[in-house]
């Protein structure tokens, strides 16, 4: 069993170098990233690729001897004999690594306006998307390193963070950030700072994110970027702003302090929420006095207002 995932692995490799070989002779994907600022050093340091045709891959399968074992891995439909089609066929791939840089399943985006703008690989023994953080293989070194981690939503936001030199930036893939997306990242550090786009469904994240990095015991820091830009836009756009807001990024409960001492009531409530999936006693606490001098309500009331359930909803 263990000897045919290997096998499993291999094949992947193989096939993300297939699509990387294949930018060779797609000029007008090289102009897209181009386009789009990736530096031919991040398309080697992500192994970013293409999908010429289902045909052409096919053929290369076969070559290699392991036409029908790739198809098992799910990206390759059979849709008849000797009739397939490559999932990612006509995207731009971003092969998608473990922790221990296993090439596990690939992201591929559609090269102009569509729908889906992107997809991933089925679901997979090697390949649980909501467990899955990308960029970790690259980033771990760095998260220990800095003694923080950055959080972003996307593919390319991870990509051009790296290449500004943030390197310790990681994104969920696809899915809300998980439970199990905290634990792995909890291994690493105990520092996050999430750096979400600029648009509602990123404030929203920042909601969901939060009390599973909490209950993990990580701090979460925020930082929120002008809206309708996300750190790969921002990247380009404002070095200088997405350094400083990256620098000046202030823990949540910090945040919401300022905002019940100017009288925000939903501010307390979302304080008390947040500070109610800390597991340090001591440090929630702690919280729950901070609280109360800037509300000027008594602390046993906030404790009877914090919510009792101490479980993350899944
Ligand atoms: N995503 C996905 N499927 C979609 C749209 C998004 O899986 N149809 C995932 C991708 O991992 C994407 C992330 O959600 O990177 C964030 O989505 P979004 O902000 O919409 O895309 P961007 O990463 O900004 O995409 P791009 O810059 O390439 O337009
Ligand atoms: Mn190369
Ligand atoms: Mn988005
Ligand atoms: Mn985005
Ligand atoms: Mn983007």
């Amino acid at each position: 069993e263990s000897k045919r995932s290997t096998k499993v692995l291999q094949i992947l490799e193989l096939v993300a170098s297939y699509y990387h070989n294949a930018l060779e002779n797609a000029p007008k994907v090289i102009d897209y990233l181009k386009s789009r600022g990736v530096s031919s050093k991040s398309v080697q340091n992500f192994m970013l690729g293409y999908s010429p045709s289902s045909e052409d891959l096919v053929s290369f399968l076969k070559k290699e001897g392991v036409l029908d074992a790739y198809e098992k891995t799910g990206n390759l439909i059979k849709l008849d004999e000797g009739v397939y089609r490559d999932l990612f066929a006509g995207r731009i791939i971003i092969p998608i690594r473990d922790e221990k840089g296993n090439c596990i399943a690939f992201g591929g985006r559609l090269l102009q306006e569509g729908h889906p703008k992107y997809i991933n690989s089925p679901e997979s023994e090697f390949f649980k998307k909501r467990s899955v953080v990308f960029g970790l293989h690259q980033a771990r070194e760095y998260i220990k390193e800095m003694g923080f981690v950055v959080v972003v939503e996307g593919y390319f936001d991870v990509i051009s963070m790296h290449q500004e030199g943030y390197k310790n930036t990681v994104a969920p893939l696809g899915t809300a950030f998980s439970q199990d997306h905290a634990k792995v990242l909890s291994k690493y550090t105990k520092n996050a700072v999430l750096l979400f786009d600029g648009d509602n469904a990123g404030k929203k994240a920042v909601k969901l994110a939060t009390p599973y990095l909490l209950f993990q015991g990580v701090n979460v820091k925020v930082a929120y970027l002008p809206e309708g830009e996300d750190p790969d836009t921002m990247a380009r756009k404002d070095k200088e702003g997405l350094r400083t807001l990256i620098q000046n990024a202030q823990d949540i409960f910090q945040i919401l302090i300022e905002e019940i001492k100017e009288g925000k009531s939903s501010s307390l409530k979302d304080f008390l929420y947040y500070a109610s999936f800390v597991k340090d006693k001591v440090y929630q606490h702690e919280l729950i006095k901070l609280a109360s001098s800037a509300s000027g309500l008594p602390v046993s009331l906030l404790y009877e207002q914090m919510p009792k359930v101490q479980k993350v909803e899944e």
